[in-house]
């Protein structure tokens, strides 16, 4: 089997419910995300054949796609990220996956969303330690140790910490990899990450740590990396607001990991408290590249088209907004995106603000 890369300069795309979906992961992997994870995806959906969870499960052949304009993309090394609470349903899960070709899993006990805790998933496992483990074991027994991670957070509230015992107990039953989004589960997304936690974790663990929190550009990324140690870091608001941040993860590291000053901690949210549920406000500030910008809106909606004809027209008018929202103008920007209602008016809202060049086939 091939290695998962888990490295300081393999950064990944973490799962977003209802963004990571296939354009979008390979968007990012063009800017160089090296392993991305899919949406969660339900156990009992995939066990029980829900429609819903075929779209969750699309991708590329193996060896990639050519699409119409000559170039090949390829959306591996994948991780399927699959939540549930019930060890049979899990595994079973695990191995219809397996027997469909997908190679790399993701358990999550991270989602704080109630829709998810209230079957006991997500990060309610962190409340059932015992039940939590035998879930483990039921599913690295079916993927195989060392190609399934696990997602956590620090526990559900601050009197119940259980990630440090958690964590060890999964690195010794064979999990890949542990990622850690330091926050309590009743926390959402408010409050500072815990990254001292990373950096525990990191030095204790015989497995590698990747870390997720708050990693909003690719300092904030490579900041985690330098101060905790972790094996590698995960994107996720930061990269639906800027899928070049890949790109510039890596370009900070070949300049030697030196951080600009300024870049070293975002100015967007520098003392402020992280509270927004929907954090990509505070990264309001931060320039925008219009150029660059313009060709990863083109880029997107070319493989929105390939893989999701009936709804690439609305993906663009979710993720354009969010792209655009620091940029000069994207208040009418975004009230013309979230209008426009075809191809043609998309275009030439797009030619309007990013000029011609940017044209839709
Ligand atoms: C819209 C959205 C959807 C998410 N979906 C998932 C998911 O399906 N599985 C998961 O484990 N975490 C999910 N997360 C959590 C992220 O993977 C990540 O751990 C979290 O957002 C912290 O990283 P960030 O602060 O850099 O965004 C989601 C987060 C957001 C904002």
């Amino acid at each position: 089997m091939n290695q998962l890369p888990i490295r300081p300069d393999a950064p990944w795309l973490a799962p977003l419910a209802g963004w990571s979906d296939l354009p979008f992961r390979v968007l990012c992997r063009e800017q160089g995300a090296a392993v991305c994870c899919t949406e969660m995806v339900s156990a009992k959906g995939l066990v029980y054949g829900g429609r819903n969870t075929e779209d969750l499960l699309a991708t590329t052949p193996l060896d990639g796609e050519v699409l119409d304009d000559g170039s090949r993309v390829t959306d591996h090394p994948l991780v399927v990220q699959i939540f549930g609470s019930e060890a049979e349903f899990m595994a079973q899960a695990v191995r219809i996956l397996r027997e469909r070709g997908f190679s790399w899993f993701d358990v999550n006990m991270g989602c704080s969303v109630p829709k998810v805790t209230k079957t006991g998933a997500g990060a309610a496992m962190l409340r059932d330690v015992p039940n939590a483990l035998r879930v483990a074991e039921a599913v690295i027994e079916a993927a195989g140790a060392g190609s399934i991670g696990f997602k956590l957070r620090l526990g559900w509230d601050s009197s119940h910490e259980v990630y440090r015992e958690l964590a060890a107990e999964l690195a010794a039953r064979g999990a890949g990899w542990i990622s850690l989004h330091p926050r309590h589960a009743v926390q959402g997304f408010a409050g500072t990450p815990r990254f001292d936690a990373i950096g525990e974790l990191a030095a204790e663990l015989p497995v590698p740590v990747i870390a997720s929190g708050d990693l909003f550009t690719a300092a904030d990324g490579v900041r985690v990396l330098r101060d905790t140690g972790c094996a590698a870091v995960m994107y996720a608001r930061g990269a639906l607001k800027d899928p070049a941040i890949f790109a510039k993860h890596l370009e900070l590291l070949r300049n030697g990991g030196e951080l600009p000053e300024a870049e070293l901690r975002s100015p967007a949210f520098e003392g402020r408290a992280l509270a927004a549920q929907n954090a990509c406000d505070v990264l309001d500030d931060l320039p925008v590249d219009r150029a660059a910008l313009g060709g990863i809106i083109r880029r997107h909606a070319q493989l929105a088209r390939r893989w999701s004809p009936h709804l690439a027209l609305l993906k663009m008018r979710t993720f354009v907004p969010r792209y655009v929202k620091s940029m000069d103008g994207a208040r009418t920007l975004r009230q013309d995106i979230v209008r426009c209602s075809d191809w043609e008016s998309l275009n030439a809202i797009l030619e309007t603000y990013f000029g011609a060049e940017l044209e839709l086939e």
